[in-house]
């Protein structure tokens, strides 16, 4: 030893810099001969094992237009290399040695669901390496997983998005990889405000491929996650609900406001813009309808249904004059049956139902003291038949002939504009049972369609299947 080593020695020991000159010394030992890119096992067809765990730290972005889930993992790695074996006495008790992993050799683990264009991996972080050759690598890692999303659901749906990490290049018969824990650590995650962890189960497959007769392990992570449906119950459902409601009262508006199909019309296009709100949040997927188009297909559906009834309706109430009397038939279901089932009897005040001219003059015959309107009929005989007194000139009585034909005209034309009155009112009538009914069906389709779209089981998974 020359002199300026053993003042170097003398220094260090001063300075009490002893334990980086062991770890100096240990490290030019172990790396004398040391080739990173050597598997590090003692002969050719030995396995080396990798027990890869994870840790999610945080979920990151689950973006469903593309099917792509970022999250933040904390990837750790274990296995055993035999060129690092030293006993802690020869080098002052130190037993573990800090590490950059590019300075050993490592597993290529990647990702294989990876679905980013960079490929960014693994941080090159430091490993720690113990005296009998464990090797602990935990590394931080950003990773963009495809992710399949079923949207059947939505928003009440559950995403499972596998994590399949596996090597690259070596085979089962080179690495052994196996899962280091029973689940994916989440004892540090720190929660998403759209998804909600239900766990992260983890599974050791061996997957066997057509070229080669070498098994592929790989450990697959999947993370379970539940939508938080608060946002969407709020954004999108309440308000198509509401609107839904709003239908219902257009069957209360009066036709004669002229308003009805305008309201009808309007609410279906309120419909479709929330529908296009819905369709941009999902994938464009025909796979399958998600649980929310449903609802507001239906809605949509039965908003035009509502347009198309009071249409119908409108078509009953505004009757152009002369139009015939109100079916039989149609005067006894609406009135008889329909108007009494809804409980609308009481506002209804409908005359009887016209007669033919032979009843009432039999009427009339039997009774003597009709007072109806129809009595005009009657009356037409006896005012052509009235006789003057023979004194009265001949002019004088031509004179009051005249005055009695305009009399029966006059009487006439007020008989026929009531019983067009009457007519026309008893349609209306019968539009506003109408009306009424198709609110009732309406109401219930509407409120039978909610309850069993909305209402349907989830196919949630337990915490405990996990
Ligand atoms: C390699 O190791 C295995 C046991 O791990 C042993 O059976 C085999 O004989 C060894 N091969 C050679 C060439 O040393
Ligand atoms: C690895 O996962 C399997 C289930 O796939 C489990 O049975 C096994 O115990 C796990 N290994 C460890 C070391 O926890």
């Amino acid at each position: 030893m020359t002199w300026l080593g053993l003042l170097f020695v003398v220094c260090s020991l001063m300075t009490g810099t002893e334990g980086t000159l062991f770890e100096n010394e240990l490290l030019k030992d172990m790396f004398a001969n040391y080739n990173p890119i050597i598997r590090p096992v003692l002969n050719a067809s030995a396995s080396i094992q990798v027990r890869l765990g994870a840790a999610l730290q945080q979920i990151i972005e689950m973006d469903e237009k593309n099917q792509v889930l970022t999250v933040n993992l904390w990837m750790r790695m274990q296995w055993t290399d035999r060129n690092f074996h030293w006993d802690p006495a020869d080098y002052g008790g130190t037993d573990t040695l800090i590490v950059p992993i590019n300075s050993i050799w490592r597993p290529d683990i990647v990702l294989y669901t990876n679905a980013d264009s960079g490929f960014s991996g693994m941080m090159e972080t430091n490993a720690a390496i113990t005296n009998t050759g464990i090797v602990y690598w935990n590394a931080p890692a950003i990773y963009t997983s495809t992710c399949k999303i079923d949207v059947s659901f939505f928003p009440f749906d559950e995403q499972r998005c596998p994590l399949k990490f596996g090597s690259w290049a070596y085979n089962g018969f080179q690495i052994d990889l196996v899962n280091r824990s029973l689940s994916g650590d989440i004892s540090a995650y720190i929660d998403n405000g759209e998804w909600e962890l239900i766990g992260m189960p983890v599974r050791n497959n061996i997957a066997y491929y057509l070229c080669c007769v070498a098994p592929y392990p790989d450990v697959t992570f999947t993370i379970v996650m539940r939508r938080r449906p608060l946002f969407y119950m709020f954004n999108l459902l309440v308000p198509c609900m509401l609107i839904s409601l709003i239908t219902v009262l257009d069957f209360y508006l009066p036709a004669d406001s002229g308003e009805k199909v305008t309201l009808g019309i309007t609410i279906l296009l309120a419909l479709i813009v929330f529908l296009l709100l819905v369709a941009e949040t999902m994938p464009p997927t025909s796979e399958v309808v998600p649980l929310i188009g449903q609802y507001y297909l239906a809605t949509i559906v039965l908003v035009s249904a509502s347009t198309g009834m009071t249409v119908f309706v409108l078509y009953l109430h505004y009757r152009l004059p002369g139009t015939k009397p109100v079916p039989s038939w149609l005067r006894s279901l609406a009135f008889n049956y329909i108007a009494r089932i809804l409980c609308l009897s009481s506002t209804i005040k409908v005359a009887p139902a016209p007669q033919s001219p032979e009843v009432i003059e039999n009427n009339h015959l039997s009774n003597g003291n009709v007072h109806t309107d129809k009595s005009y009929k009657t009356n037409e005989n006896n005012i052509s038949t009235v006789t003057l007194p023979p004194l009265v000139s001949e002019r004088f009585q031509r004179n009051v002939n005249s005055i009695l034909d305009e009399l029966k005209f006059m009487t006439n034309r007020t008989k026929d504009s009531d019983v067009e009155e009457e007519i026309l009112t008893e349609w209306k009538y019968v539009a506003m049972v109408f009306d009424r009914l198709f609110m009732w069906i309406f109401l219930i389709t509407t409120i039978v369609t909610t309850v069993g779209i909305l209402c349907q089981p989830k196919p949630y998974t337990l915490r405990e299947d996990l």
